[in-house]
């Protein structure tokens, strides 16, 4: 069995996605651990590598947002004429405006992201648009102008599914809503704080997409360079290096096989920018590993 390809079914979707699923936020936008050249987004030419050597490898689902600047454009330039290889999963309330971006979540505001996604994306219909949220989210879901020009979407035809992107007592709030068919939230063998929702969720026939499950390139070799640095989580990586003898690719190995231990998880979005990476995440998916070491290391990133 692949582990990367392996197909998870969404219920409430009533369709499955690849186990390894493809975030393209780093196909958009500046991103990542570093700085310079080590957060830069790719040029054109090695965002379509990287967009085709995704579907090329059977992985059948792509993240984006339309906050994620260049990133919709280059989906739909690279990849549209093979709509049919992949789900397709976007978000409204956060919008590019580059450099930067800017919050809008009101009604009209979301409809015309949803327009502007389609056109970008080259396509005739989104499956699933998902709630991008950024600050105050409690406002976001009590005035429920976003949720409303959401459904509107669905009901003309041009999303399929609804979700929501957010963590914690919210993403709880959300998931009990019956609202949404998948949550986005983060998760990792450092950050276990959204555990009970991808229960809850495996309960509800609710896909759940992992961001983040290699804490932002904290969880690979990337981190290397850094580790004579501060940063809150570095004592657990340190022990979890230690573990792998101070191997940064087996920590990734580590990191992406504790996903997968977990069949509440439909797919983990790994984002790059670069396609060598794809093929490696594949093989680190598909490494044997002993179980022991798995429990272990699962341990160490818990904090016991
Ligand atoms: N609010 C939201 O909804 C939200 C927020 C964040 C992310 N997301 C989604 O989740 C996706 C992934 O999240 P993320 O980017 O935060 O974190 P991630 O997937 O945990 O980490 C991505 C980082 O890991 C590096 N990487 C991946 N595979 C590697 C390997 N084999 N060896 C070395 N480095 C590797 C990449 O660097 P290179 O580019 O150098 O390969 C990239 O910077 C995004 O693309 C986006 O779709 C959503």
């Amino acid at each position: 069995m692949n582990r990367a390809l392996e197909k998870r079914e969404i219920p409430r979707m009533g369709g499955s996605v690849t186990f390894l699923g493809f975030g393209a936020l780093e196909i958009g936008r500046d991103w990542g651990l570093g700085s310079g050249k080590d957060r830069e987004r790719p040029d054109e030419r090695e965002a379509n590598r990287v967009l085709n050597a995704v579907l090329d490898r059977g992985i059948n689902l792509i993240d984006t947002a339309s906050a994620y600047h260049r990133s919709e454009e280059r989906i739909g330039k690279a990849v549209s004429h093979r709509r049919g290889e992949y789900v397709l999963a976007t978000k409204c309330g956060e919008h590019s405006r580059e450099p930067d971006t800017f919050y809008d979540f009101s009604y009209r505001a979301v409809k015309e992201s949803i327009d502007r996604s389609l056109r970008r994306l080259r396509t005739e219909v989104i499956d699933l648009v998902q709630i991008h949220f950024g600050p105050d989210p409690e406002k976001v879901i009590e005035e429920g102008k976003t949720l409303e020009a959401m459904k509107e979407a669905r009901k003309e035809g041009k999303v399929r599914f609804l979700g929501a992107s957010i963590d914690g007592e919210l993403a709880k709030q959300c998931i009990l809503s019956g609202d949404f068919d998948v949550m986005q939230m983060e998760y990792n063998l450092l950050n276990r704080q959204n555990e009970e929702n991808i229960r809850l969720c495996r309960e509800k026939g609710i896909g759940v997409l992992i961001r983040s499950g290699l804490a932002m390139g904290k969880l690979t070799p990337r981190i290397l360079p850094y580790m004579e640095e501060d940063f809150p989580e570095k004592g657990r990586i340190r022990r979890l290096l230690e573990l792998t003898e101070g191997d940064g690719e087996a920590l990734t190995a580590l990191a992406l096989r504790f996903l997968h231990e977990n069949k509440g998880i439909s797919s983990v979005l790994v984002g790059t920018k670069k396609p060598g990476r794809i093929d490696r995440n594949i093989a680190l998916l598909n490494r044997e590993i002993d179980g022991e070491l798995l429990t272990r290391a699962a341990a160490i990133g818990a904090g016991d």
